[in-house]
């Protein structure tokens, strides 16, 4: 059976705000993506997956989408993705871009359609309801968005409220609607036609509300339990889109944001091999560096994924949180091992720009604060080389830069075969070269408590990874004699596994007899 290309690919996530910007005017773009399409070659990934780029006011920085079709001027023209696509297509790389189903900007013309009148053609295509009239008391339920506030809008023209799970600027689709539904199906068509690999799809968890009813909360709740989310009315959603595009000769590839925190619910998106490829389950994103967090979230992941036959996803960092290196305390060691342990996993691994120079979240004076939900320290521009502008051809962009630019950028980190960024690129290619990293399954071993160590296997090919959590060395008990392979600080590689792991280390082994 032919493996689906989305199984053994590393994806690589671009915020493109912050990726790099061939204009100078601190705001990255489309076009600055394209001239560093050779980073992301040399450092193997396999798809990119590309946040919004489409034409928005920007109250939630592009997932306020005024226009599905077309490409913000901030961020370039269509005839920019083209080229990009194009480009990458010669590469082999895929390109994922970012759907945003749940709701549009309020500028989007069929809100402002919407919005018009009760009587509207496209009333119906928005949740609009009467409540108790205007005034915080008529609010149709007691819903809360996702950024604080309330989850209804009064709208003063036309007298009635519209929901939005997010900012008031992002109003909810009715996608119980059939011309909503055939309006985004053609939004879908519009890129595939345009030979784009895949989506990564927004809130996923969302698309199905609980209409008519909209029942109130209980007391307490606290989001994502809301009854706004995993409404069961998504997953018929689902299987028509997913009918749609695996008719597309390029196989592409639906990758959810199921924001539930719930590996048994998110799981349930993947359907009978019939919803999504793939599902983000922000279980893993939210395990501390800590070996018996770890070893519970594979094993969950396992047993949840195991008997659907569902393919796991793991993301350490991406433009919605705290990095990685900075939640695991800061120290490049732990950034670093984390590196082995996401490329050693049984499933995909998604890296957010970035992580592959070890960057941590920018410090942000106050005064720089630009994004309501709290999240510009992620965001925190790329850096390119140790010249003021980091390649960006202004020295303060859009957003401060993360720490350590003048070192920690792509240019010298390139030229030190010990970095970070040469580990990751190690790890990619041994990956690529493993067929027991890339499909084989996973077995957990017995190990020290602050340690885990699993071993994958596809036919023959086998692999082990060891990963220690604890500060102080750890010993490693692995059956039969193993080469070090990959070690996450450099030492020993191509040596035999001495059964040691030094504080916050990891290793990839194969065995002695293989090549
Ligand atoms: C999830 C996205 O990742 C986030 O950045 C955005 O603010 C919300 N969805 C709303 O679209």
């Amino acid at each position: 059976m032919d493996v689906p290309w989305w199984r053994e690919a590393v994806f690589y996530q671009v915020y493109p705000r912050s990726f790099a910007d061939s204009d100078g005017d601190g705001v990255g773009d489309l076009e600055g993506l394209r001239q560093r399409l050779d980073h992301l070659q040399w450092l193997g990934v396999d798809a990119v997956w590309v946040c919004p780029f489409y034409p928005s006011p920007m109250a939630d920085f592009g997932y306020d989408v005024a226009d599905y079709c077309d490409v913000d001027p901030l961020f370039g023209t269509l005839d920019d993705f083209d080229r990009l696509l194009a480009e990458a297509h010669d590469r082999d790389m895929r390109i994922l871009i970012d759907w945003v189903p749940n709701h549009t900007s309020d500028r989007h013309p069929w809100f402002v359609e919407s919005r018009s009148s009760r009587h509207s053609p496209r009333r119906d295509w928005y949740v609009w309801r009467d409540g108790g009239g205007p005034g915080p008391g008529g609010r149709p339920n007691n819903w809360k968005a996702a950024f604080g506030g309330d989850a209804w809008t009064w709208d003063e023209a036309s007298g009635q409220w519209y929901l939005h799970l997010f900012l008031p600027e992002q109003p909810d689709l009715n996608w119980s609607n059939p011309e909503v539904v055939e309006a985004m199906h053609g939004v879908l068509r519009f890129w595939l036609d345009r030979g784009v690999d895949g989506f990564r799809i927004d809130v996923v968890q969302g698309l199905g509300k609980d209409h008519p009813d909209l029942m109130d909360d209980p007391p307490g709740t606290v989001l994502p339990r809301s009854s706004f989310n995993d409404h069961p009315s998504a997953h018929p959603i689902l299987r028509d889109i997913r009918r749609m595009v695996d008719g597309y000769p390029q196989a592409p590839v639906l990758v959810g944001e199921v924001y539930l925190l719930d590996t048994a619910q998110v799981v349930r998106y993947l359907g009978r091999g019939d919803e999504l490829h793939l599902a983000f389950d922000f279980t893993s994103l939210y395990a501390a560096w800590d070996a018996g967090a770890w070893r519970g979230t594979i094993e969950r992941v396992e047993r949840e994924l195991g008997p659907v036959g569902g393919w796991p996803t793991w993301t350490l960092s991406n433009h919605d949180n705290v990095r990685h290196r900075s939640r695991y305390g800061g120290s490049e060691d732990r950034a670093r091992a984390a590196a082995v342990m996401l490329l050693g996993l049984r499933g995909s691994p998604f890296l957010y720009a970035g992580e592959e120079l070890g960057l941590e979240d920018a410090v942000l004076p106050a005064e720089r604060v630009v994004d309501p939900g709290g999240r510009d320290p992620c965001r925190a521009p790329v850096p390119w080389d140790p010249s003021p502008g980091h390649g960006w051809g202004v020295e303060d962009p859009w957003l401060p830069w993360p720490p350590g630019p003048d070192v920690r950028n792509a240019e010298t980190l390139r030229a030190d075969p010990s970095s970070i960024l040469h580990l990751y690129r190690r790890l990619i290619a041994a990956r690529r070269a493993s067929a027991a990293l890339r499909g084989g399954d996973v077995r957990l071993l017995p190990s020290a408590p602050t340690a885990v160590v699993w071993a994958r296997q596809a036919g023959e090919d086998r692999r082990v990874v060891a990963v220690n959590f604890a500060c102080e060395p750890v010993g490693v008990d692995v059956e039969g004699e193993w080469v070090v392979e990959v070690a996450s600080d450099g030492t020993g590689e191509g040596g035999p596994f001495g059964g040691t792991l030094a504080g916050d280390a990891a290793v990839l082994l194969r065995p002695v007899s293989s090549p």
